[in-house]
């Protein structure tokens, strides 16, 4: 019950995505160039960013490559689905190019635990059909416990929506945020879980993933610390976005690589 919701609800946010945005026409699309608040950023200087599509196009979530054919995105952006339904796009920062590659997914694995992003274990590992030759991102692990320092500049990285309801951007956009403490995350939301998340952005808001950056790099250290979950609205005062808490899941997700 709670899954089909979820799914019907995922189901509707692309289909005003898909649907309703493109009718409303360029100027609302690119009022601002951002994730929210961020800027354009060249996929050669990060080139393991990469997207989810559906076998149409449609970019739905971000992901990391990890490994020449393993990428690390969110369970909540590939529940329910099978890898025949999923491309994997790297190496292409504007959506309507066809610079890089679009590859095939072999295996979805997904946290056995996972039941909903807010109570945690979301994270998922695609299998890939074939190598890519783009540099892989190494990811956090339990020695790694410096980098979830409160305060922490990381980068959020991603091709979703510039504002809480607005339209997809085009272009791969990033920002930095500071990381916050467990006790400013535990008070603006009563979901967080230290162990399974961490929460990322300034106390004013302004600056923050949003629909369709789920599944992409929260990133400090050079390494792979988060994977964008969920939070209420975006860029809200008050309310940070909330990702998965990448050294938590470690060993499982080093598992699945060498698998
Ligand atoms: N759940 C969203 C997605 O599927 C990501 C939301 C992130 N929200 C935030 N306020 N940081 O794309």
């Amino acid at each position: 019950m709670a899954e089909t919701l979820h799914r019907l609800r995922r189901m509707v946010g692309a289909l005003v995505v898909a649907v309703l945005l493109p009718l409303m026409g360029a100027s609302v699309a690119m009022a601002d160039g951002q994730i929210v608040g961020g800027t354009r950023a060249s996929i050669s200087t990060y080139p393991w960013t990469v997207y989810l599509a559906t076998t149409s196009g449609f970019q739905y979530c971000g992901g990391t490559l990890v490994a020449p054919n393993k990428v690390v995105t969110a369970a909540h952006c590939t529940e329910g689905d099978s890898p025949s339904a999923v491309r994997v796009v790297a190496g292409r920062e504007d959506k309507q190019s066809s610079a890089g590659v679009v590859a095939n997914v072999t295996k979805i694995w997904i946290h056995p635990n996972y039941v909903d992003a807010t109570i945690g274990s979301d994270v998922s590992v695609l299998t890939l059909d074939r190598n890519l030759s783009y540099a892989t991102l190494p990811i956090a692990t339990s020695a790694d416990s410096a980098l979830y320092a409160a305060g922490t500049s990381a980068r959020i990285l991603g091709w979703g929506t510039t504002s809480s309801g607005g339209s997809a951007s085009r272009y791969l956009l990033t920002a930095t945020v500071p990381l916050t403490s467990n006790a400013t995350c535990s008070s603006a939301y009563d979901e967080y879980s230290s162990t399974a998340m961490v929460c990322a952005g300034y106390t004013q808001g302004g600056t923050d993933t949003c629909q369709g950056d789920s599944g992409g790099p929260l990133v400090a250290g050079g390494k792979l610390i988060g994977i964008t979950s969920w939070g209420n609205g975006c860029a809200l005062a008050g309310y940070p976005g909330v990702y998965t808490r990448v050294s938590t899941y470690s060993s499982l997700i080093t598992q699945q690589i060498n698998s």
